[in-house]
């Protein structure tokens, strides 16, 4: 029997929605733990439970290798196939939302995730203090998407001058699996930097972005296995299985999508083919650390910004750190996330 990593798991049916609202709060060793509210549709409540075991204790270890005196936990909101969530069943779910956090008292704050926005943070917000993201206008950092794209950036120039020592991403081809939120704006950056963009997702809608923007498009089974400098998973884990690295043509993988890896030990395959995984939980931290930054610190932006761009520097020291050991760059980062918990260093 696997063993409990978590401090606290809440499980309840909204009063309002009678949906689940899931919260897992996986560590609070370094400060209250942060993570998005993610509302998706699962085949079952327990397919919901599990993202948010798995998740939760992605954002302990993106928050600690982000330097962040913060913990990990994440809200999951699992909708059954076929419901629809309009209106005031909307706003409901999201009462509901901010009661299950309150009841937390302060232990765990909340924020855009997939499936969520700020405006989404407004409506919790009636129910809690303890949420990031808000619309601008309403004193929050607003949108995270477009920092988390930049940290990605930075990961990828980091990668870059690594394999062919010019950080600069200009001419390298480059997939994007997913132009969602954050997809969609690491396309723009990306395109802007001079890279050549091969662009997909499920939604053949997004076609229109890849046209804006030269990008050529493919169906997201074949852009995974491009023949690319750099592969970007930005859309849902899970994408990196066993039976996919064979298959794979890219030298490095960097992406903001969290759990990319089916399993842990996908890592291991990725390092024995040469392909540099960038730890999805190094690359995306970009978001959360703006939030933080600007409304837990009160840091101008700029100054956040640059702090988003010292992501550059973490994957420089897992990528030296797994060339000279030996070790996969996940085991690497891991390794250090633990040690800063330890030694309390947020
Ligand atoms: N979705 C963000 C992430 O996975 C979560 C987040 C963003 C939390 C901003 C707080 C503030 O990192």
């Amino acid at each position: 029997m696997a063993s409990l990593a978590h401090e606290e798991v809440i499980v309840r049916s909204g009063q309002r929605s009678g949906l689940p609202v899931i919260i897992a709060v996986h560590s609070t060793a370094l400060g209250q733990a942060v993570g998005g509210c993610r509302i998706w549709r699962y085949p079952d409540w327990r397919d919901g439970l599990d993202d948010a075991l798995r998740l939760s204790a992605g954002m302990t270890r993106k928050c600690a290798l982000a330097g962040a005196a913060n913990g990990g936990g994440k809200t999951v909101v699992a909708v059954p196939p076929g419901a629809s969530l309009d209106g005031a069943r909307r706003t409901g779910l999201l009462h509901d939302v901010g009661d299950a956090i309150a009841s937390l008292g302060g232990r765990y704050a909340t924020g855009p995730d997939v499936g969520t926005t700020p405006r989404d943070m407004a409506v919790i917000s009636q129910r809690t203090t303890h949420v990031f993201c808000l619309p601008t206008e309403l004193g929050g950092s607003g949108d995270s998407s477009p920092n988390t794209a930049t940290g990605v950036v930075a990961a990828v120039e980091a990668v870059c001058a690594r394999l062919y020592g010019r950080a600069d991403p200009r001419s390298r081809r480059i997939a994007i699996v997913g132009l969602g939120n954050v997809g969609a704006h690491l396309a723009r950056q990306l395109a802007a930097a001079g890279a050549e963009l091969l662009v997909s997702d499920i939604d053949p809608a997004k076609k229109a972005l890849a046209a804006e923007l030269l990008a050529t498009w493919a169906e997201p089974g074949e852009a995974l296995t491009a023949p690319v400098d750099v592969l970007i998973p930005a859309a849902l884990g899970g994408v990196l299985t066993s039976d996919i690295v064979p298959a794979l043509r890219c030298a490095a993988i960097v992406g903001p999508a969290n759990n990319q890896l089916a399993e842990p030990s996908v890592a291991r395959l990725l390092h024995e083919r040469d392909i540099i995984w960038v730890p999805d939980y190094v690359a995306g931290a970009g978001g959360v650390i703006y939030a933080l930054a600007v409304e837990l610190h009160k840091m101008p932006p700029e100054e956040a910004r640059a702090r988003v761009r010292s992501i550059a520097d973490t994957v420089g020291l897992v990528l030296a750190g797994s060339a000279e050991s030996g070790a996969d760059p996940a085991q690497v980062a891991m390794e250090l996330a633990d040690r800063r918990i330890l030694n309390g260093e947020g």
